[in-house]
């Protein structure tokens, strides 16, 4: 497995693979990789001859106050990980090699309608950094394909629609959210909770499958269980930033009549944001 750094390393490397009539499949990370993340490497591995991990903590999708310098940066131990999960390069450029410019004169991609809502609305700007940045992995690498988890629902369904929108010839997959033993869905920032916090992190997941029951059983009333999902995520001492109960496929609010229905959930235990999801089919 071999680890670049520069846009010129990259293309050389890929220009062979390509040369050669290999397929390359494409897992973007910000590092500090767990088996969520790894994962996604394998299922792109057993589809394509080259995987290319991309590690970059990218500095346009974190808002003012939020944790880029804190991001956790461990480059030599994500290595260890991508190399026995069949990957084949690592692409782990600077701020500086993917926005010479600075951030402030970078043209950017706004992704409309399914950016807005949910953390869209919470975190201002985050989407577009996101969207802006795939859009340029999608053209430094030029995969076949590209795997993202379902972890983060919302920024798969922006993925996908700016794929579409924008006639990027990459096909996108999701893949499943891998979790610890009690429910929690692993993420880089579970880091970041004290032992105390760690202990009520589940109630996110406990609380997304009670609510899931709930509708499966019948209920329409998607006000109130959204509250009820509140209520029991503050008794637990989480503070809920939204708890929204939507049609899997356009992330609007569900109505009674949907049966794709998706929770989405997010919530700050200390000041960490805890997010999560869960779909349903009634
Ligand atoms: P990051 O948070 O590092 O996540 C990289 C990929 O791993 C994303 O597709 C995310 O959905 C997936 N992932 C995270 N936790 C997971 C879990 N528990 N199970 C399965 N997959 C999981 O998401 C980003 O980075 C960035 O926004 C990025 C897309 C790289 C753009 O900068």
């Amino acid at each position: 497995m071999r680890t670049v750094h520069s846009l010129k390393e990259l293309r050389s490397m890929l220009r062979s693979a390509r040369q050669q009539g290999k397929t390359i499949g494409l897992v973007p990370t910000m590092g500090n990789l767990h088996e969520g993340h790894v994962s996604l490497v394998r299922k792109a591995s057993e589809a394509a001859d080259v995987v290319v991990t991309s590690i970059f903590v990218n500095p346009m999708q974190f808002g003012a106050n939020e944790d880029l310098d804190k991001y956790p940066r461990t480059l030599a131990e994500d290595q260890d990980k991508l190399a026995s999960a069949g990957n084949t390069l690592v692409f782990a450029p600077s701020p500086e090699e993917i926005y010479p410019e600075g951030l402030a004169r970078q043209t950017k991609v706004v992704v409309p309608d399914v950016s807005e809502s949910h953390c869209g609305a919470s975190r201002p700007g985050h989407f577009e950094g996101v969207a802006t940045v795939v859009t340029m992995l999608f053209n430094m690498v030029q995969p076949d394909f590209a795997v993202f988890g379902e972890k983060d629902f919302q920024q798969l369904a922006v993925i996908r629609k700016l794929t579409r929108d924008l006639l990027i010839p990459v096909e996108i997959i999701g893949a499943p959210t891998v979790r610890e033993d009690d429910g929690l869905a692993k993420s880089s920032r579970n880091g970041f909770l004290s032992k105390q916090e760690r202990a009520i992190a589940p109630v996110v997941y406990q609380t997304l499958a009670n609510i899931a029951t709930q509708l499966t059983q019948g209920r329409t009333d998607h006000d109130s269980l959204e509250r009820e999902a509140c209520e029991a995520l503050s008794q637990a001492g989480l503070r809920p930033d939204y708890f929204n109960i939507v049609n899997s496929h356009t992330l609007e609010p569900a109505t009674a009549t949907d049966q794709e229905i998706t929770l989405l959930v997010a919530a700050f235990l200390g000041t960490t944001r805890l997010i999560d999801n869960l779909s349903i089919t009634r």
